[in-house]
């Protein structure tokens, strides 16, 4: 198994404009999208809090305006035949599905990640969210057999919007062969580092947010060897917060 990461703490389109052309075999992401604005409570700030008993720390966002270039850079470092899987909301959707197109990306559907229950939302709860499904030539799904509603079940109280391996293992597993690369450009606590390095692929990764690079470090390296901008243990708060989660 090769199991090895690379992380860093740069704004995702600069570096994926580090990296060369044509040398990722699949991005998994899963942007802070304006829309998630709209998730939060009102009253928090866009910076990442920390609080013991309650999960509402937050991010920066990454406007809309910024998916054209996003995407062309995404575009770039995928070698041909590849797949992109964007994680987003419906909202996002409308945007983000067009941008990806312009850039060249081939747009098959929406999966469905049910979440098995209710989170927020005044007009019926929302229990999903969208992985877009997009292509870059043409490349196969290892498994047919498998469907376009994904269920497992939410993490509670993690890193904020923190998605579980089990959602992009499935991705991985579908979408790459044993010691490819796989990014994301969003990484946050990691989530689809740890899925990668669990199926023996390899990890590269980048978060604006220091802390989420702290705390992906402290989890990959469960799980492999690899180096990390960031050696500081994150606020022993909120590392035990998402530890605590990750031990259920
Ligand atoms: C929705 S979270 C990702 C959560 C992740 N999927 C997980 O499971 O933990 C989005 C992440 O994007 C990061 N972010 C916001 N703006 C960014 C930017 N311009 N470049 C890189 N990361 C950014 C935030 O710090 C946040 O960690």
């Amino acid at each position: 198994m090769n199991s090895s990461f690379e992380l860093s703490n740069l704004d995702a389109v600069a570096w994926l404009r580090s990296l060369p052309s044509e040398s990722v075999d699949l991005v998994i992401t899963d942007p802070a999208y304006e829309s998630l604005e709209k998730h939060r409570a009102i009253g928090t700030t866009t910076r990442l809090k920390h609080s013991k008993s309650s999960s509402n720390d937050w991010f920066a966002i990454f406007p809309n305006a910024r998916f054209g270039e996003l995407f062309d850079e995404v575009f770039r470092v995928l070698r041909r035949d590849t797949h992109f899987y964007l994680f987003c909301d419906a909202e996002t959707m409308f945007v983000a599905k067009p941008e990806a197109e312009r850039a060249g990306f081939k747009f098959w559907k929406p999966l469905v990640w049910d979440k098995r229950s209710i989170g927020m939302g005044y007009h019926y709860r929302a229990r999903y969210e969208f992985v877009l499904f997009f292509e870059k030539g043409k490349r196969r799904l290892r498994d047919l057999g498998i469907a376009d509603v994904i269920s497992i079940a939410r993490v509670h109280r993690g890193y904020p919007a923190e998605k579980p391996p089990a959602v992009s293992e499935i991705l991985v597993g579908q979408s790459t062969e044993p010691g490819e690369l796989v990014i994301d450009p969003f990484m946050g606590s990691g989530s689809v580092g740890v899925a990668a390095l669990r199926q023996g692929r390899r990890f590269a990764g980048t978060d604006l947010n220091p802390e989420a690079v702290s705390i992906a470090a402290s989890r990959l390296r469960e799980l492999g060897t690899g180096t990390s901008p960031v050696e500081s243990a994150p606020p022993t708060d909120l590392l035990t917060l998402v530890e605590s989660v990750h031990e259920r």
